[in-house]
């Protein structure tokens, strides 16, 4: 009999965060409403029960046992969460109000987790001028729960540039935290909207403490496939490409073309408002790490690798398993036949060795630290 604590993966997609939870819990139940992710998640994880269907639709009582742990990284859409204040026509106005709603319903059952943990963008700590980072939090207080959040950089631990804020919350559980706020995870924006917090719901608030990795020995070249194994566009390709670049781009590339070196870089395109136009352009980056992985949705959302080398440019698509590299994932994590599909599965997801780092240092000892209290 398992004597792990398990965790419910809510909005599992591919089941990134189930993989990042998976040296300290049991992944007891997942539910995703996207066919070509529940695929996805079946391949990879065939002995975890998935539901596949709309989170509103599911029932708490549908959900098996009493999970210590509730993931939720509910859509980046929903970052207008004004659904739990709009009544009955609200209701599907938000799936983050879906899957409280199964919290509230373990709850009255008796069954509540002890951990929730909230993935979401940035945005949610100022969209509706805060009031939404406000609701979420004033829920989890009002369920019992203590709530703190930390803003973190995939960047740390990987090269890909991806911020995303973690709102953990803990009832019956002590997880590490500070008197008081801490760089580099309670960022300038989290603590401006901790402070704006109702006084109530700010009573209840926990510093969670978190130590940052050691400096990251990853690059973006170190995850690409060998420029021979790749299709690099033709030269009218890359030139229509590179005449897209805005004056201090070019100079970018011009100056790490003269360095000789051979230099990885990663670009998007981006429509940019100049004067009183509005003009594509081809944004590079040279830092050794990709730019934020997104959900492919037109050309313009795909990014693109530019190798300079010896006077030469050079451009093509990052790959799907390129970007599951970003996101941490293994190589025999089995991704979807679809390149299209693959790039959208890892630019939803959640950042593998960021889970695998709250599990490791504050879900699970949360749990050690009430148990021996107990
Ligand atoms: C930001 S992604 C999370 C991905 C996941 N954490 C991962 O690592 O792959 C949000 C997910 O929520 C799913 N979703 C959106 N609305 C939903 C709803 N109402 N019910 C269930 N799933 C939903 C989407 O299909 C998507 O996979």
């Amino acid at each position: 009999m398992s004597i792990r604590p398990v965790a419910h993966e809510f909005f599992a997609g591919g089941g990134l965060a189930g993989i990042g939870l998976s040296g300290d819990f049991d992944i007891g139940f997942a539910n995703d409403m996207d066919a070509m992710k529940a695929a996805a998640f079946r391949a990879n994880h065939p002995q975890v029960p998935f539901h596949q269907g709309d989170v509103w639709d599911l029932g708490s009582l549908e959900l098996p046992g009493r999970p210590d742990l509730c993931w939720a990284s509910s859509p980046c859409q929903d970052v207008s969460l004004a659904g739990a204040r709009g009544g009955l026509e609200a209701r599907r106005s938000g799936a983050f109000w879906g899957f409280w709603r199964l919290m509230q319903g373990l709850e009255a059952q008796g069954r509540a987790p002890r951990l929730i943990v909230l993935e979401n963008v940035v945005g949610l700590l100022s969209s509706g001028g805060g009031a939404d980072f406000a609701a979420v939090c004033w829920a989890m207080t009002e369920l019992g729960y203590v709530v703190g959040a930390l803003e973190i950089d995939a960047a740390l631990w990987l090269p890909q540039s991806r911020p995303r804020l973690f709102v953990v919350a803990m009832k019956d559980a002590q997880g590490p935290s500070t008197a008081g706020p801490r760089t580099p995870f309670h960022s300038p924006r989290l603590i401006a909207a901790q402070a704006a917090l109702p006084d109530a719901v700010r009573r209840r608030w926990r510093w969670w403490s978190l130590t940052p990795p050691p400096l990251r020995n990853l690059d973006l070249a170190s995850v690409l496939a060998p420029d021979a194994a790749c299709d690099w566009f033709d030269a009218p390709r890359a030139e229509a490409l590179l005449s897209l670049l805005a004056p201090l781009h070019r100079q970018k590339l011009e100056a790490v073309a003269a360095s000789g070196e051979r230099r990885i870089g990663a670009a998007y395109r981006r429509v940019r408002r100049e004067g009183d136009g509005k003009h594509q352009r081809l944004e590079l980056r040279f830092d050794g790490l990709a730019g934020c992985l997104r959900t492919p949705a037109g050309g313009s959302s795909r990014q693109y690798v530019v190798a300079a080398e010896q006077g030469r440019v050079r451009i093509r698509y990052l790959t799907a398993r390129e970007a599951a590299r970003l996101m941490g994932l293994p190589d025999d994590y089995r991704l979807p036949a679809r390149e299209s599909a693959g790039l959208k599965l890892t630019g939803d997801a959640v950042a593998v060795p960021v889970v695998r780092t709250l599990s490791q240092e504050l879900l699970r000892p949360a749990l050690t630290a009430a148990a021996r209290a107990a």
